[in-house]
C-alpha cells in the first residue's frame, strides 16, 4: 500500500526522504515522489516506476529543511505521473501526500468547484483535494499562511479533516513554511518521532528504525503538527493528547539482508529463532502461560486474511481438537460485515502487520457487539496489537518480503498455545500431553535447521522444481491439518512465480477439480495424520492415473507414500501438531525456487502489497 515519509527540522531532507523511501519499497507501489520546501516555492518531483527512476530527479535540487515523500499504490487512476503524489492545491501553495481512501471524495469534488471554480483538478486521486480543501480553509479564515500563527494553522487543519470521511494517514506541507508538517491519520497506519532537532513522520515504523529510538504512536483520529522543535498532537475532539513515546521494538538488522540474496529466503531460514522466540517463557511441561486468554469462551471466532487466515485455518483444528471448543474462521473482510449471531464469543484476530484495513474493522466490529478480543501479532506497536484486549506477540521480527513466511509459522504456533491453553481449561488437554508436545517443541528447531541444511532435501526440492517448467497450473492437496498447508502453499506458490494454484482438502477432489488434472500437472500432496493419511494416498492415486505429476511431502517414517507418487520429499519427524510447519517450509522453498527460476522477484511480486491498509 501507499507509503508516507516526512521529516522536518534536518538540512540533509532530499537525503532523508530517499532513503525513508527506500525503507518502504517492500510495501509495494507503482510509482514516488517527494516535495520539498524550498525558499519561495515547493519543489515536486515525481516519477512512475521503481525509486531508481525518481533518484536521479532528485539529486542537485537545493538544501532543504522540510519536505514529505510518497509511495503509491494505485487505488483510484493508474499509476502515472499525474496521479503520483504529492499533490497540489491551485498554486502550488500546498503539498498533500495521503494513504487511504476518501469515501465521499465525489461530494467533496463537486462542493471545492462550488467554492472555487477556478481549481482545476491535476489527477484523477481522491487525495489532491485534501490540498484545494486546506487552501480554501486558509483563504476563507483570511490568514497570511506565510506568517500565520501555528493555532490558525491548526484549527483550518482540523477544519478540513472534519470533511473527510474514510481512511487516512496525511503529511501537508506549506509554501514559505519549512517549520512544520501537518498530520492526521484515521485507519491507516502513521508514527511520529522527535529528537528535539528533528521530526520525522512515516507509515511505517521498519523505515524509522536506525533513524530513531523512539516513536509516537498515534491513535485513531489523531492529527497535529510537527514543528522542527516539537510535535503536537490532538485528538478527534480536538483536545491536546499527552502523548508517550515508546522504545522502537526492533534493530536496524533485522529488517536487512545480511547477506542473503532475498528477503524471502532470510525469514524462511530464520523459522527455527521463530520457534525459539514465540515458545519462550510461554510454554512449559505442566504450563501454557505469558499471555491472558481474556474470557472463558463456549465458541469462538477467527478472523485474518491471506496467510494470516490459512494460520486462522490451523488453529481452528487445534482449538477444536484441544479444548472441544468450536470455532468459526472467518476472512475478516466477510466478518466485518456479517451480524455474527450465537454465544457471546471470543474474536481472535490474526495479523503479521496489525495493520491490515479488513482485520482492524473486524476487530473493532466485534468490539462493538461487545465481543472480548485477542491478537495473535507480529508487529506488537500496530494498531491491531494496541485495540485488542489481550495480545498474544508472535516475535517473528520484521518481515519484509510480500510473501509471508516466517509470520505463518510463529500465527500456527499462536494458535496452537491457545488451543492447549483452552484445553488445560476445559480439563481436555492434560498434563501429560503438554509434556510430551514440550520435549518435541523444544527439539523442533534444530529439526527444522537441519531441514533447512539438508542436502538429500535441496536436490529434491530441485527435482520437484522439475515439474514446474512449462506449467501455468498446479494444485496443492492436504487433509485435516495438512489442509490448511495446502492452502497456504498455493497462495505463495501464485503470489511469487504467478503459477495458478490451488489449495483443496483431498476429499474435495473429486467434486469438480480432478476434472483439471490432465498429463503433467504437478499436484504437490502434503501427509495428514491417522486415518486421514490413507485417504490422501488414495488421492494420489487418483490423480496419477489421470497422468498428473505427484510430489509427495511426508515424514522420515512414512513408508507408504513411496510408492504413491513421483517424488517424495521427507522431512524430520516430529510431534503430530508441529509437522504441518515443517511441511510448510518445504512448500515455501519450492515456491521460492520456481520463481526465481522464472526470474520473479519474490520480495515483491507484482500488484501486491505488503500490508493492505485499505479495504
Ligand atoms: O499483515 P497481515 O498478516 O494481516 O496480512 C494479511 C495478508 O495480506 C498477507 O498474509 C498476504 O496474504 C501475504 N502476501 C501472503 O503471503
Amino acid at each position: 500500500m501507499c507509503g508516507i515519509f516526512g521529516v522536518t527540522g534536518d538540512s540533509r531532507t532530499t537525503e532523508l526522504l530517499i532513503k525513508g523511501l527506500k525503507r518502504m519499497e517492500y510495501r509495494g507501489y507503482d510509482s514516488s515522489g517527494i516535495c520539498l520546501v524550498n525558499g519561495k516555492r515547493l519543489i515536486r518531483k515525481r516519477a512512475v516506476g521503481p525509486l531508481s527512476n525518481l533518484e536521479p530527479l532528485v539529486e542537485d535540487l537545493p538544501n532543504s529543511e522540510c519536505g514529505i515523500a510518497h509511495t503509491r499504490w494505485a487505488t483510484h487512476g493508474a499509476p502515472t505521473k499525474e496521479n503520483a503524489h504529492p499533490h497540489f492545491s491551485k498554486d502550488s501553495k500546498i503539498a498533500v501526500v495521503h494513504n487511504g481512501i476518501i469515501e465521499n471524495e465525489v461530494e467533496l469534488r463537486k462542493k471545492i468547484k462550488l467554492l472555487d471554480d477556478g481549481i482545476a483538478f491535476e489527477s484523477e486521486t481522491d487525495s489532491e483535494l485534501i490540498a484545494h480543501l486546506l487552501l480554501i480553509e486558509f483563504e476563507n479564515s483570511e490568514i497570511d499562511i506565510k506568517n500565520a500563527k501555528e493555532e490558525e494553522i491548526l484549527s483550518c487543519w482540523k477544519l478540513v479533516l472534519d470533511k473527510l470521511e474514510g481512511s487516512f494517514a496525511l503529511a501537508v506541507v506549506i509554501n514559505g513554511r519549512n517549520d512544520f508538517i501537518l498530520f492526521a491519520r484515521k485507519f491507516a497506519p502513521l508514527i511520529i518521532s522527535h529528537d528535539g532537532e528533528r521530526g520525522i513522520l512515516a507509515s511505517d515504523v521498519s523505515c524509522v528504525v536506525g533513524l530513531t529510538e523512539e516513536v509516537f504512536y498515534l491513535n485513531e483520529g489523531d492529527w497535529g503538527i510537527l514543528t522542527n522543535s516539537e510535535v503536537q498532537i490532538f485528538n478527534v475532539d480536538g483536545e491536546f493528547v499527552e502523548a508517550e513515546a515508546k522504545k522502537l521494538e526492533w534493530k536496524l538488522g533485522e529488517a536487512e539482508l545480511g547477506g542473503y540474496p532475498t528477503f524471502m529466503l532470510k525469514e524462511i531460514y530464520e523459522q527455527p529463532r521463530v520457534v525459539r522466540d514465540c515458545l519462550r517463557g510461554r510454554l512449559s511441561r505442566d504450563k501454557i502461560k505469558g499471555f491472558s486468554i481474556p474470557f472463558n469462551p463456549r465458541l469462538l471466532r477467527i478472523v485474518g486474511c491471506g496467510t494470516a487466515y490459512n494460520a486462522g485455518l490451523l488453529a481452528r483444528y487445534y482449538i477444536e481438537q484441544l479444548s472441544k471448543i468450536p470455532v468459526i474462521l472467518d476472512h475478516a473482510h466477510e466478518f466485518r460485515y456479517g451480524a455474527p449471531s450465537g454465544p457471546k464469543s471470543l474474536v481472535i484476530g490474526i495479523s503479521q502487520s496489525g495493520e491490515t484495513a479488513d482485520t482492524l474493522a473486524a476487530i473493532e466490529a466485534a468490539q462493538e457487539r461487545g465481543y472480548p478480543t485477542l491478537g495473535i501479532v507480529n508487529v506488537e506497536s500496530s494498531t491491531i496489537a494496541r485495540n485488542v484486549d489481550s495480545l498474544l506477540g508472535i516475535r517473528a521480527g520484521p518481515e519484509i518480503g510480500v510473501a509471508s513466511t516466517k509470520a505463518f509459522t510463529g500465527q500456527v504456533l499462536g494458535g496452537l498455545l491457545v488451543a492447549m491453553k483452552l484445553g488445560q481449561l476445559s480439563k481436555t488437554f492434560h498434563r501429560e500431553d503438554l509434556s510430551y508436545f514440550d520435549r518435541h517443541a523444544r527439539m523442533l528447531p534444530t529439526s527444522m535447521e537441519r531441514m533447512l541444511n539438508d542436502q538429500n532435501i535441496k536436490t529434491k526440492l530441485w527435482e520437484a522444481q522439475q515439474y514446474f517448467i512449462d506449467k501455468n497450473h498446479a494444485f496443492f492437496l492436504g487433509r485435516n491439518t495438512s489442509y490448511p498447508i495446502a492452502l497456504e502453499g498455493a497462495l505463495k506458490l501464485k503470489e511469487i512465480s504467478y503459477i495458478h494454484a490451488e489449495g483443496y482438502a483431498g476429499g474435495e477432489l473429486k467434486h469438480g477439480p480432478l476434472a483439471l488434472v490432465e498429463e503433467g500437472t504437478p499436484i504437490i500432496v502434503i501427509a495428514s495424520e491417522g486415518s486421514s493419511h490413507k485417504k490422501l494416498l488414495g488421492n494420489a492415486r487418483e490423480v496419477a492415473a489421470r497422468g498428473a505429476k505427484v510430489i509427495f511431502i511426508t515424514h522420515q517414517e512414512d513408508d507408504l507414500a513411496d510408492s504413491h507418487a513421483d517424488l517424495v520429499i521427507k522431512v524430520p519427524r516430529t510431534h503430530d501438531l508441529l509437522q504441518p510447519l515443517l511441511y510448510n517450509i518445504i512448500c515455501q522453498l519450492l515456491s521460492l525456487n520456481i520463481a526465481e527460476e522464472r526470474g520473479c522477484n519474490v520480495d515483491r511480486p507484482r500488484n501486491l502489497a505488503k500490508s493492505v491498509t485499505v479495504e
